[in-house]
């Protein structure tokens, strides 16, 4: 190579560099998502998506990595480059007991990954097969004490959210109940609404189109107040099961290691979507929350990811919780 080939290829790598940080992003970015299309995580990722996709002037191509309870999607996502090309969208819950349940697990759910910020909360809610022989709370605890390792519900996989919210309710009523895990809570719900399954501790993000198709029952949700947009459904204590409330959030997160540029970029649109109508609107029809004020940083994300890993990782091993 000659003294005016190598200027010219240096002066290339040079005017290369700024345009890669300032140009971001310039080709489709993918969301991996780690459980099967058309459950909760999948939903909130296409919302956001899309309005990303928009803002960036660019595709966001959603890829659903599904198996053992989000953890595939996340040894995925935590190799992947960390270039803003790909990022995550997982629940906090199973993001960070992935690793304490599925030990040949290869991340750190705090250290591999960057918080963006938090899409959406969803609370839990029992939901029954339509011709379930109870019509509230009581009497669906009083049907599952007297039929002891006759009653299934579906989740997610070991560790998503949907097991571990059904494993709290077991605990909480004393009840022996049957899990069924698939690949994502999308097809579980197919299942119940054929009747195969007798109920599920599913979100609001997942079952809205079939309760409202009343396809399903909704016996109550598992927060300490109604839900704004469900006034008929009871809290889990007024239908008689005080202290059960669990809560699923649905994060965007990058793999560790971001440019500056890129993440503020990823960061700032972020902050925009939070203020979107439309999309707080389409979040809000399907019973779950936008992150209120003070929960709606990437660092308050962080700060929640290294809570729940402290709070999953005790709660399985106290609760001797298996993935099989
Ligand atoms: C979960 O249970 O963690 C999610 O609801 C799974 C899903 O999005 O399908």
């Amino acid at each position: 190579m000659n003294f005016r080939s190598l200027l010219a290829l240096a002066c290339g790598l040079v005017a290369a560099a700024p345009a890669l940080a300032q140009d971001y992003p310039t080709k489709p970015i993918t969301i991996i998502v780690p459980f099967a299309a058309g459950g909760p995580t999948d939903v909130a990722a296409r919302i956001y998506g899309e309005y990303f996709s928009r803002q960036l002037g660019q595709q966001l191509v959603i890829e659903n990595v599904a198996g053992a309870g989000g953890t595939t999607g996340a040894v995925r996502a935590a190799r992947s480059a960390p270039d803003g090309y790909t990022l995550f969208v997982h629940n906090v819950a199973p993001h960070v007991a992935g690793p304490a349940l599925y030990p040949s697990t290869q991340y750190d759910p705090v250290k591999n990954f960057e918080p963006i910020g938090t899409l959406a909360f969803a609370a839990h809610y029992i939901v029954t097969r339509k011709n379930f022989p109870a019509n509230d709370l009581k009497e669906f605890i009083a049907y599952a004490k007297a039929n002891p390792g006759k009653l299934n519900y579906g989740s997610a996989g070991a560790g998503s959210a949907t097991h571990l919210a059904c494993v709290l309710f077991g605990q909480q009523t004393g009840t022996d109940i049957v899990h069924v895990p698939y690949r994502g809570t999308g097809p579980a719900l197919n299942d119940l609404v054929a009747g195969t399954l007798d109920f599920m501790c599913d979100q609001g993000l997942n079952m809205m189109g079939q309760y409202k198709g009343s396809t399903v029952k909704v016996l109550a949700v598992a927060q300490s107040a109604r839900f704004t947009g469900l006034p008929e459904i009871p809290t889990s204590a007024e239908a008689g099961l005080p202290g059960f409330e669990v809560t699923a959030a649905t994060a965007m997160y990058a793999p560790a290691g971001l440019p500056a540029n890129v993440r503020t970029k990823l960061v700032n649109t972020m902050a925009a979507a939070y203020k979107d109508a439309e999309l707080r609107k389409r979040i809000e029809d399907l019973a779950s929350e936008m992150p209120a004020a003070g929960q709606n940083t990437p660092e308050a994300l962080g700060a929640f990811t290294q809570k729940e890993a402290a709070r999953w990782t005790d709660a399985i091993k106290k609760g001797n919780i298996k993935a099989q």
